[in-house]
């Protein structure tokens, strides 16, 4: 098995440690061993021929992403390329780590903690130097499930939402990036069968789903890295303004700023982004379900902040 990756994220005379491999027609075959270096010479000959995305076997994406992760100060200062393009590189790295610790085992989430840290940084500084985070978030791609790119979208729109309407610390901006970043990590314990389910679940099967922010949250607190802020988001991103939402139908004042924000991200990201079941919702679509339909789950003068989101 083979994950696309950007040809951007190879920095020319460098040594990925890994094998490339090159799409032909709908196979991939090899086109670089791992002991040689990506040169400067590959790259033109790669654009001069339109090619925009290399291959990396599954197995060592691990190791292409602590590549892409090291390497990420020289990418997003590299004047060579342009803003989107390192943008498109930074949430794309952080979609991939996503990828790579919620697949193994919640001890991986303790060994990477500092790479979490980096890449949650990074965003953070993006955020405040660019104009905008929508259209860098609207190229992320993972074929394998659709909770990768959605956590960095809700990361990102969280951070973003808290940026405006709070004066917060760097500190808690991380702590909650890094929430937010993990607010659906409890999926990890649910069936990727129910998960994908296209069709209307089933009372049981919503009941069990349901589960994942209590999962998430003591997987995470048992970890002992997590702040408070972060391990907030994770068990009351589900909870609603009105005291519908679960895990323990709080509501309005008993639900913290940073899980009412989040809650805000996450429906938001899930509207605009394509399901198996429904396409992506352009964003004013998005904003007037919302509004209308979704009325009383959202403390309006958030949804109010979420409007000028770009
Ligand atoms: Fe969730
Ligand atoms: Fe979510």
């Amino acid at each position: 098995m083979f994950r696309m990756i950007q040809l951007e994220s190879l920095i020319p005379e460098t040594l990925p440690g890994v094998p490339l491999f090159i799409g032909h027609g709908e196979k991939q075959v090899l086109y670089k061993d791992a002991t040689l270096p990506f040169t400067n010479y590959d790259k033109s000959r790669l654009l001069d021929n339109n090619v925009k995305f290399l291959f990396v076997r599954t197995g060592d994406m691990a190791h292409y992403n602590q590549y892409v992760e090291s390497n990420l100060p020289a990418l997003l200062s590299d004047e060579q390329l342009q803003p989107h393009e390192r943008q498109q590189l930074l949430y794309q790295a952080s979609v991939n780590y996503v990828h790579e610790v919620f697949d193994r085992p919640a001890v991986a989430v303790k060994e990477s903690f500092s790479r979490c840290r980096k890449l949650i940084e990074n965003i953070l500084n993006d955020i405040m130097d660019s104009n905008g985070v929508m259209t860098a978030l609207g190229g992320l791609v993972d074929h394998s499930s659709y909770t990768y790119v959605h956590s960095v979208h809700v990361a990102t729109y969280s951070i973003s939402l808290h940026m405006k309407m709070f004066s917060l610390g760097r500190d808690e901006l991380l702590d909650v990036g890094i929430g937010s970043l993990f607010h659906d990590y409890g999926k990890v314990y649910i069936p990727k069968a129910l998960l994908d389910k296209p069709g209307k679940l089933t009372e049981a099967e919503y009941e069990e789903l349901k589960q994942h922010p209590v999962y998430g949250y003591d997987a995470l607190k048992d970890l002992e890295i997590f702040s408070p802020v972060s391990l907030g988001i994770v068990k009351h991103h589900h909870e609603k303004e009105n005291g519908k939402g679960y895990p323990d139908g709080l509501s309005g004042r008993d639900i913290a700023r940073s899980s009412k924000i989040t809650a805000l991200a996450d429906v938001f990201s899930a509207l605009t982004t394509n399901r198996a079941y429904r396409e992506a919702l352009p964003r004013e679509a998005a904003l007037e379900i919302m509004v209308g339909e979704m009325d009383g789950s959202f403390d309006p003068q958030y949804l109010e902040v979420l409007k000028d989101l770009h």
